[in-house]
């Protein structure tokens, strides 16, 4: 998220080193948000890419992979073969075990011919596009092959999971702190690479009019929703052991009440702002272990319907036990003890095969102090909502009241609504494209500190605690293509609200 044009500074020589190259995560993702910031001409001049996977893999059979994955995933669309040539012929492979120290002897080789060839020193990006088992080998491998020595211009980019739980992510941030110093690594939630997650600092904090009112004088509560329409697809081995809770709260969800809480930063800087959120994750009340019940509703899908067509049950898909525990959905609700936020409820839902894909935060206002039109003029009276819509919908939302025309005072409630696809006549770069170009340019912003993804840990630890210690009894429990389990409406109840429906469905 750099804060100056990205042509004023042109990127320098980068060699990017891809671990696990082979994989799904460079398919899918990272190949084609490389190809699209080059047609945008956004890529440093001298940029070389070293895929390092397992498997023996020739030059051209690498280059069809990537671009099939191109063709399928750039937003771009499928690449003009006099665009791909020279874009291709930047990727080399090499086979080598992660292990294994020769594997970094001749990574070596490779990065000192490239520098040789461009008669400079590149800054060095090494990319753990791996199975998480390997973050603990990769860095330490890096460093004894002094391959990141030059603290300046070597990063390393770390991908989520970052830990299991608490412990085992302090263990991982001292163990890459053993090898790395904290400005080299760039620690990867996509969610923030998302124009509309950073937008949320631009809307609260470049305008006068809502900050005044963003906080618990004004605000009744926030709900934060993430819901995905997807099941587990082909992922269900890594999702029996992470479940909702390690793979979308800790991390995506929790990113968002930040941007949302956040107090207003005093400068653009990169620290600045991740202080800023440390904060928030350091308010969060915590959650006695005799009370999640009280705080947290977990939920797995049974078969059902999504548009139409049939769905198996989570623990019917590939990979999954039969009786499986693990779940598929997760509520929350969160207090931020601070002067801005004391006793406002932040409820935090996501799921997956849920009715329909939307990542939403709304903002719910408080009722005027004293309403002054008679009992008739309000039967359709509904209270003030901000919808910050991240996707699919990209835009924001305010619902208000406004005088329904007619002789009689009739209160009803309208929008006012803001799209991103109509405001502006440029596509939205994908998360990657942003985060990657932050990784080649070193700005630190939208990724993760250390001390950030503990405090995130900390605050979900009772709930992991207690599911992990007492099994569901009701498993599964909501029905693929509805809203989750019952007891999530439960959990609003208690406090006399609702989730709401998506205020976004269609993006008209
Ligand atoms: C990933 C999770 O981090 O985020 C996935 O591991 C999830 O389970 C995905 O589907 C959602 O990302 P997005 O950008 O599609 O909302």
């Amino acid at each position: 998220m750099s804060s100056s044009t990205e042509t004023a500074h042109p990127l320098p020589p980068t060699i990017l080193v891809i671990f696990g190259g082979g994989g799904d995560l460079t398919w899918r993702k990272l190949t084609p948000a490389l190809f699209d910031l080059y047609l945008d001409h956004s890529m440093p001049d001298q940029f070389a890419a070293i895929v390092v996977d397992r498997v023996e893999l020739s030059a051209e059979k690498l280059h069809k992979r990537l671009h099939d994955g191109v063709a399928k995933f750039s937003r771009q669309g499928k690449p003009a073969a006099d665009q791909w040539k020279p874009f291709a012929e930047r990727f080399s492979y090499l086979a080598g075990d992660f292990k294994d120290a020769q594997t970094y002897t001749q990574l070596k080789k490779q990065i000192e011919a490239v520098e040789g060839q461009w008669q400079c020193q590149a800054q060095r990006v090494f990319y753990m596009a791996t199975p998480p088992a390997m973050f603990n080998v990769i860095p330490e491998r890096i460093a004894a092959a002094k391959l990141a020595s030059d603290v300046a211009r070597s990063r390393l980019v770390v991908e989520k999971p970052i830990g299991s739980d608490l412990a085992s992510a302090q263990s991982l941030n001292r163990y890459l702190a053993g090898s790395f110093d904290e400005s080299q690594l760039f620690r990867i939630d996509h969610y923030l690479g998302k124009e509309t997650v950073q937008n949320i600092l631009a809307f609260r904090f470049a305008n006068p009019q809502f900050e005044p009112i963003w906080d618990r004088r004004y605000v009744d509560h926030v709900a934060i929703t993430v819901a995905e329409q997807v099941g587990v697809e082909h992922r269900g081995g890594y999702y029996e052991h992470a479940g909702a809770v390690r793979d979308m709260v800790q991390n995506h969800l929790m990113q968002l009440l930040c941007l949302v809480a956040m107090e207003p930063m005093v400068s653009f800087d990169a620290d600045e702002l991740r202080n800023k959120k440390v904060d928030v994750l350091h308010a969060i009340r915590p959650i006695p272990h005799a009370s999640v019940h009280d705080f947290a509703v977990r939920g797995q899908y049974g078969e059902g319907w999504i548009e139409g067509k049939q769905v198996c049950a989570y623990c019917e898909e590939p990979d999954v036990a039969k009786h499986s525990n693990t779940p598929t959905f997760a509520a929350l609700k969160l207090f931020i003890d601070n002067w801005r936020w004391q006793d406002v409820p932040f409820y935090l839902r996501t799921g997956k095969r849920l009715m329909q894909q939307v990542s939403e935060i709304s903002i719910q206002f408080r009722p005027v102090p004293h309403q002054a039109f008679p009992a008739q003029a309000a039967l359709d009276w509904r209270p003030a909502r901000l919808t910050i819509s991240i996707q699919p919908v990209e835009g924001i939302v305010l619902t208000f009241q406004a005088k329904h025309p007619g002789r009689t005072m009739h209160l009803w409630p309208v929008e006012m609504r803001f799209n991103y696809r109509q405001a502006f006549d440029v596509p939205s770069p994908d998360a990657y494209e942003t985060l990657l170009w932050d990784v080649m340019a070193g700005d630190g912003t939208l990724f993760m500190r250390a001390d950030q993804i503990e405090a995130a840990w900390t605050a979900v630890m009772p709930i992991l605690d207690v599911w992990s210690a007492s099994a569901p009894t009701d498993f599964p429990n909501y029905h693929a293509g509805t809203w989750g389990p019952q007891a999530a409406a439960g959990l609003l109840a208690h406090s006399g609200h609702t989730w709401q429906e998506p205020a976004s469905p269609t993006d008209a």
